[in-house]
Formats: C-alpha cells, sequence, structure tokens
C-alpha cells in the first residue's frame, strides 16, 4: 500500500489487515515495535483486563467472527481489545445469517454499522476479502485456509526480543507448506530474513506464495531434506500435520508422508545450537514434535502464545490509526 492509498484507505475508516506481503514493511515494523512497547509498559502488571494508561481504543467494539475453532486467536483478540481500552463481541459462523444464505457482502455492510473493525477466522480466503471489500470499518485475518498473518507478528516479536533483529537470520520450516508457513513465506520477504522450507514435494507451499516469493527476490528455498533446511538455522518452526480444513480421510497418507519432517532432538542438533523452537500450537506431541523438543531449554512456544496479545495490539492499533 502506498501513502496515498493508505491516508485513503483510513479517510475511509479502513485499513486492513489480510496478509503480510500487503502491509509494507515499515508499517509491519511500526506494529511490532508499538507491540513491544506496549508489553513492556505493562509488564509486572497482574490484571488481564484492566486497560493501557493510554486505552486508545476507547470505546471501539471488535466483532471477532469465527467459522472454526480457536484459542490462543479468541482470548488475545479480546484481551487485547479490553487492554486498549475497548471491547469485543464473539460470532459463532454457524449462528450467522451467512449460513443461511445472506452474502458475505451484506453481512460486512452490516456489520460495518455497528462496529468500528472485524476479525474472521474462517476457511476460503476468497470470503475474506470479499468481507474486506464490501467492509467500510478495517477487517482482520485471523486464520484462513490460506494464511495466518497474526500468527506470524508473534513469531518474530517473539524471535527479536530473545535475540535481536530477524533480519539476516536462518528460519527453518519442517513438515506441512500450510496457511502458516505461508504467512512465514511473507514474512521472509518483507522482514528480509532466509526461509528454508523442508516439505514433502506434494504438501510444498502455494505456487502463487512461491512466485510472489521469486518475484519479490524473497530468500525463501524449498527442499525435500530436513537436514539442509536445518542446517544453520537460528529458528525451527513447525505446525500441526493436520490443519482444521484438511479433510479427515487424508489423515493417514499425510501423517505417512510427514513423519520425516518431525521435529525430534535429533533434528535440533542439525541447527544452530542456540536455535529456538517455535509452533503456533495446538501441538500434536509425538506427532510433528516430540515432547523433549517443546518442553527443551530452547522452546519458545509459551512466550510465542503469549505474544499474540502483545501483537494483536499493535494489529488493532495500526488498523484503526492508532499508530
Ligand atoms: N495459533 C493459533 O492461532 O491458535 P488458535 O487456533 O487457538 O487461535
Ligand atoms: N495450520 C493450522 C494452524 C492453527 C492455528 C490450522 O489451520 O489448523
Amino acid at each position: 500500500m502506498n501513502a496515498q492509498e493508505d491516508a485513503a484507505g483510513l479517510a475511509a475508516g479502513r485499513r486492513h489487515f489480510l496478509d503480510l506481503n500487503e502491509a509494507s514493511s515499515a508499517d509491519l515494523r511500526a506494529i511490532l515495535t508499538d507491540s513491544a512497547r506496549r508489553k513492556a509498559a505493562r509488564a509486572g502488571w497482574g490484571a488481564a483486563a484492566a486497560p493501557d494508561e493510554d486505552a486508545p481504543l476507547k470505546g471501539k467494539m471488535l466483532a471477532m467472527i469465527f467459522e472454526k475453532s480457536s484459542t490462543r486467536t479468541r482470548v488475545s483478540f479480546d484481551l487485547a481489545m479490553r487492554q486498549l481500552g475497548g471491547a469485543t463481541m464473539v460470532l459463532n459462523g454457524a449462528e450467522m445469517q451467512f449460513g443461511r444464505g445472506e452474502t458475505i457482502a451484506d453481512t460486512a455492510r452490516v456489520l460495518s454499522r455497528y462496529v468500528d473493525a472485524i476479525m474472521i477466522r474462517t476457511f476460503e480466503h476468497d470470503k475474506l476479502l470479499e468481507l474486506a471489500e464490501a467492509a467500510t470499518v478495517p477487517v482482520i485475518n485471523g486464520l484462513t485456509d490460506k494464511t495466518h498473518p497474526c500468527q506470524i507478528l508473534a513469531d518474530v516479536l517473539t524471535f527479536e526480543e530473545k535475540r535481536g533483529p530477524i533480519r539476516g537470520k536462518k528460519v527453518a520450516w519442517l513438515g506441512d507448506g500450510n496457511n502458516v508457513c505461508a504467512s512465514f513465506i511473507h514474512a521472509a520477504g518483507q522482514l528480509d530474513f532466509e526461509l528454508a522450507v523442508a516439505c514433502p514435494a506434494s504438501l510444498s507451499p502455494e505456487r502463487d506464495v512461491l512466485d510472489w516469493a521469486e518475484k519479490t527476490q524473497a530468500r525463501v528455498s524449498v527442499t525435500r531434506d530436513p537436514a539442509e533446511a536445518l542446517m544453520g538455522a537460528d529458528l525451527v518452526v513447525t505446525d500441526s500435520w493436520m490443519s482444521m480444513h484438511d479433510p479427515e480421510h487424508t489423515r493417514i497418507r499425510r501423517h505417512n508422508l510427514l513423519s520425516p519432517y518431525q521435529v525430534d532432538e535429533k533434528a535440533m542438533q542439525v541447527a544452530n545450537p542456540d536455535a529456538l523452537f517455535m509452533h503456533c500450537l495446538p501441538a500434536h506431541r509425538g506427532e510433528e514434535v516430540v515432547n523433549a523438543v517443546m518442553d527443551g531449554p530452547n522452546s519458545a512456544v509459551f512466550d510465542e502464545a503469549e505474544n499474540r496479545l502483545h501483537a494483536q495490539k499493535g494489529v488493532l492499533t495500526w488498523c484503526l490509526g492508532a499508530i
């Protein structure tokens, strides 16, 4: 988005957060800086729902639409809004009228008359885009079958608070080239780090995401060999072998394909000695990752989960023009 489009979007009440390759690198940096600043300012506060001192979103309402399960995204967005001085309402997709034929565009127009921003977790990415097109308030991608941008902001925040700037570092992704992996690819290009994806051929990241990486000269590579990806890695990441959109009948085939990509202690030994381990969670212990790594000294998974809260604040304040 250029400055003119950005100003126009804000004037129209819309600064969507749809994908990491749509915001500028400078905006992503501003979001991360604001997230870290707010986290530091609250250090030691016990009361989760007590607002940040400046409460920049006082009086604002976020609607959260969920068509899939969630623990972290739901709780962290809710708390983030409360701490920013605002409030949320949770809408279960199955109970909304679009499940009975109302269009997404009409839903967007109606919700825009009530609330200040909309977060949606859904299946088809096009549904997110349709909602964003028709909404007159900012729309946030809380995960689609294709991407999960809010997650990767939290991951970068976590990496940088433990290891310094991610720029120039190497990240190894092991396993399914899924929605979380796609947002990692976008982040590699936007924040200038190397990403090596090790995955089976049939579970490679989507072609258009790889094309974007190639076009923007992002340092992204795809290999079948986990050791090649792990060599020299400063961060090792994996995700569930069955995403919420994957049909149950593919479970055995996927497990067979993905078992060579399990993150175990031997895999971590191939990476740099101080390499961190991350997982967006929920994890399936004993499948994509073993307990010794999840609970090991280099695991950052629970800091990563906490940082969803802090990173959502950056996203919300950016969307609503408070940074
Ligand atoms: N990582 C993540 O998005 O978790 P939830 O599915 O619990 O929201
Ligand atoms: N890839 C996972 C991420 C869950 C947060 C899924 O889509 O189910």
